[in-house]
Order: structure tokens, then sequence, then C-alpha cells
């Protein structure tokens, strides 16, 4: 069978999105050619806001499952596709329901905040969401007092201690992305591009967030090469945001950095690369597969998601 050119599956995939009212969300970690043809792209926060507010019929996002669940979570009537059904997260696999229970049970009088990161169950036990654009300004939300269960991630559970002081129980999950990042290799970039920045994603281990000039979320990274006046980052979180960077400052430099098993190479998320332009084309015209998500966990899980967003939508916490 002939191979279609990139500029027929572009104009196809417009078509199809035009004739179906469909929108294309993008996480920052897709491919360059899916963050163009996309109509929003962004970081956990903001695909969940466009996911709650649009006026589309159809939703394919171009993302991970936890992501696509959110969707659907906030947008029940619509149809939210995902254009490969098994691109999970090992961030969100960290923490199953049936541990995650006994976890509370073992710690009781906690208030529960969990990571978008998670499955559609796990945010059905949680009071509160959060994304690591907001995870502080969520927990400094909640009276001093408040003694906290933070999931699944714990180098953004602690990294979140460590900014609020706060009494914080934290689950053991980590991405296994952000925790293979070689300090090695940043010390090294470091010293061979004297005057260079390096920026840091908060699920990053410690000894790399200790070497950070800043460190926020995939979104706050992006911005922080905007506005600041460096020319050079050693970026520690997944190289798809470099996309963005280099769009909005072409004139400066980004360095991606490898993980510490340099036998791999890069640091690209495997679950995030199984989403391809021909995997696109065909999940809008065959609308497959579809996310489906038990009416009863819907409702248990747009509590703590509709919390989360109508907390970051207050200035100054
Ligand atoms: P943010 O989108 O909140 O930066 O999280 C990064 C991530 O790992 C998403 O899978
Ligand atoms: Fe999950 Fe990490 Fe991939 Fe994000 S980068 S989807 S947290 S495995």
């Amino acid at each position: 069978m002939a191979r279609r050119k990139d500029t027929d599956i572009v104009s196809e995939i417009k078509l199809l999105k035009k004739n179906k009212n469909a929108i294309i969300l993008a996480h920052y970690y897709q491919t360059n050619d899916i963050q163009d043809i996309a109509d929003f792209i962004g970081d956990s926060l903001a695909l969940s806001q466009k996911a709650a507010s649009n006026d589309a019929d159809i939703i394919l996002f171009a993302g991970v499952k936890f992501m696509a669940e959110t969707a659907k979570i906030l947008a029940p009537e619509k149809k939210v596709l995902i254009p490969d059904i098994n691109a999970g997260c090992s961030l969100a696999d960290s923490c199953k329901a049936k541990d995650f229970k006994k976890f509370i049970k073992e710690n009781p009088g906690r208030t529960i905040i969990t990571y978008v990161n998670t499955t559609a169950e796990i945010k059905a036990l949680s009071d509160i969401s959060c994304t690591s654009s907001n995870a502080v300004q969520i927990v400094n939300s909640l009276p001093p007092d408040e003694k906290i269960i933070f999931a699944p991630d714990r180098n953004l559970g602690n990294y979140v201690i460590n900014q609020t002081g706060r009494d914080i129980i934290v689950w053991n999950g980590t991405c296994h992305v952000h925790e293979e990042f070689s300090l090695e290799a940043i010390l090294k970039l470091k010293d061979e591009n004297k005057g260079a920045k390096v920026i840091v994603h908060p699920e990053c281990e410690l000894p790399v967030r200790m070497v950070a000039d800043f460190i926020g979320s995939t979104s706050a990274l992006l911005n922080f090469t905007g506005k600041d006046d460096g020319n050079c980052y050693i970026v520690a979180t997944e190289p798809g945001i470099l996309h963005q960077m280099k769009k909005e400052n072409p004139q400066k430099t980004y360095l991606p950095v490898p993980p510490r098993d340099s036998t791999c190479g890069c640091s690209e998320c495997n679950f995030m690369k199984m989403i391809t332009m021909e995997k696109i084309y065909r999940c809008l015209k065959t609308e497959k597969p579809e996310i489906y998500v038990n009416k009863k966990i819907i409702i248990e899980a747009r509590k703590p998601i509709q919390r989360m967003l109508e907390i970051s939508k207050k200035p100054g916490l």
C-alpha cells in the first residue's frame, strides 16, 4: 500500500475535525507534528481547563489515558477519543486503588490530594486534585493545621513539603522519565555551556532539583524561557517541550538532559510517543478507541477536579 504523504494526512485530519466538530487537545510531550496540528497545546492543568470548556462534540486527546479520562470526567456528554488506548503512565500505574484505599485507612484524618496523573478510581477517592502547576497553591489554600496525604509522585510531594513546610505524608510513586535524569550530565552540560540555566520539572529527583535555577511545570518552564534574559537552558523534562520553546524564542539554545542510562539515549516518554499522526487520523475517522468511565466514578472523580479548578482561579494563593 502506498504511504500517505505528510501533507495529505494533515489535510485529512483537518477535514475530519471540521466535519465532525472535533478538537485535538495535545500535551507538550507530543511529537512536533502533533503539536502543530492541535487546536490547543498545554500542560495537564491547561488541558483540563480546556476540556471543561469548549464547544466541540468530540475531543481527541493526544496525550496519555489519565488525561483523556480527566477530559471525559469533566465533559461526560462529549465523545472523548484517544488514538492509542495503551498510552498509559508509569506514575499513574504506581498507585492502584486497592493499595491506595489501604494507605488512606492507615493514615486517617488527612485531606487527600492527588496529582491528576492518576486513574479515575484514585481521583474518586480524593478530596482535591492538583497538577504540577498548582500543587503548592492547592496545599496553601488549606488551613495551616490541616494534615495531608499527597499521591502518587514522591518527588512532587517532597517538593511541595519543601515549599510549604506542611504536614504531608507522601505516596512512594515516580515517573520513570523524570526520575532518570542524569545529574552528572547536567553538571557536564553546565561546564561546557557557561552561563546556561538549569530548568527542572518538580517530578525530578532531589539532587537534580538542587542544581536547578528554576523549577516548574511544563508551562512554567516554557514561560520562564520566554521571559528570562538568558540565552541557553539545560532542560530537565520530557524533550517534547523544546518544540514550543524553539518556536517562541528560536534565537535561544535549549539542551535536553539525557537519562542516567545513556544506552537509551534520550528521555522521551514512551507512552506519550505512542500517539502518531496516522493513529490520530484513524481514530478521528473511526471514532475509536473511545474513553469510557463508569458513571458513579465520574460523579465522584469530578468533585476533586472541580475543587482544583476553583482554587486555581483564585489569584494570590
Ligand atoms: P505537567 O503537564 O503538569 O507539567 O506534568 C508533566 C507530566 O509528566 C505529564 O504527564
Ligand atoms: Fe506519566 Fe511520566 Fe509519561 Fe508524564 S512523562 S505521562 S508522568 S510516564
